[in-house]
């Protein structure tokens, strides 16, 4: 088989590493790359039926090693659709076989900071270092969908993108990318903003989204106040795509309360969250719930993220004090 001579990836690795693109010829090859977690601000659950939502990218990291291999293992342990569903079909849907995934992560698993699609797209940017970001946002939402069942395109395009993102029904002229799924056509948009000071409590409770997507679809179609809660969160994200932009701080905290209350009419909220969430208001601009809630983690916007952190360990949970609006997806030197 002829070696190809020029590298042309975009892996930036050093001279004289393999390279992926020599896979072409059968060498043992490495490859890797990273996805960032996310915090949902605005919009989360309506945003399944077509609402605006508004997501950012954390610092926190998901990093995936892949390398050519016999038995196809996720550290170490065999690859399966029902232990490893999002590598397992991050692997069929990027049309690879035969690889060794290797996993570290900063991002807690099932606190709703995105550490699934996180994976996914990391995993595919590894499997496929040259994809472009829109195919990569489209193919890494079929494996959310084919892992979790109903699911909107929010998680994996904030994995994708990075920074922060606006998504809607409606088309925008800032649009990155629009992706189908769940008779809902989702336009995706980049939202330029400034780091804001966002603290994230974790209650300690780990809450699947899938069953928790699917409860507020149940109750969306039973009841009207369900229906209304859900297009006022749609509204109130609308407000705070311009409340963002302005940086104005005290207007995003009013516009994060309210959702948090429209959050606990649709049926998502908890005991432990609501806890954690009376105990860091005193201190903070807005706090509510972020992700598919039912446990899960809070965020609160806040001048004092110290005391903010304090109040939610005083109550049991863990506080990460992070930054926002990290890089997407990128290839890394393994
Ligand atoms: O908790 P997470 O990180 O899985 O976020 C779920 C966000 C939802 O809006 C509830 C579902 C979705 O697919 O958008």
């Amino acid at each position: 088989l002829p070696i190809q001579p020029v590298c042309h990836c975009s892996c930036q690795h050093s001279e004289g590493d393999e390279c992926y693109k020599r896979k072409d010829i059968h060498l043992h090859v490495k490859t890797a790359a990273s996805a960032p977690g996310k915090i949902i601000l605005f919009g989360e659950h309506a945003v399944v039926f077509g609402e605006s939502s508004i997501a950012t990218a954390l610092q926190l990291r998901i990093r995936v090693k892949i390398e050519d291999a016999e038995r196809e293992s996720f550290n170490g342990v065999y690859l399966d659709a029902r232990s490893t569903p999002h590598a397992f079909h991050a692997l069929r849907l990027s049309g690879r076989s035969g690889v060794g995934i290797s996993v570290s992560s900063d991002i807690p698993a099932g606190a709703g900071l995105g550490s699934s699609a996180a994976l996914s797209v990391a995993l595919i940017r590894a499997l496929r270092p040259e994809i472009e970001e829109r195919e990569l946002a489209e193919l890494s939402y079929r494996v959310e969908l084919a892992a979790q069942g109903r699911a909107s395109p929010a998680d994996t395009s904030i994995a994708t993108h990075g920074r922060a993102i606006y998504i809607s029904s409606r088309e925008t002229a800032e649009e990155l990318w629009s992706i189908r799924g769940n008779e809902v056509t989702w336009h995706v948009s980049h939202l330029e903003m400034k780091q804001i000071p966002v603290v994230i409590g974790f209650t300690g409770i780990q809450a699947a989204t899938g069953p928790l997507v699917m409860k507020v679809k149940t109750l969306y179609e039973k009841y009207k106040l369900v229906r209304e809660a859900i297009a006022e969160i749609g509204l109130l994200t609308e407000e705070a795509v311009v409340a963002l932009r302005r940086n104005d701080l005290v207007r995003i905290g009013e516009l994060m309360d309210r959702n948090q209350r429209l959050l606990t009419v649709i049926g998502v909220s908890s005991r432990e969250i609501e806890k954690l969430i009376d105990a860091v208001r005193p201190y903070s601009y807005g706090a509510k719930l972020t992700g598919a809630g039912g446990g899960g983690c809070i965020i609160a916007v806040t001048d004092n993220p110290e005391r903010v952190r304090e109040a939610i360990e005083l109550r049991g949970g863990s506080a990460f004090i992070t930054s926002i609006y990290s890089e997407g997806a990128r290839c890394e030197n393994e």
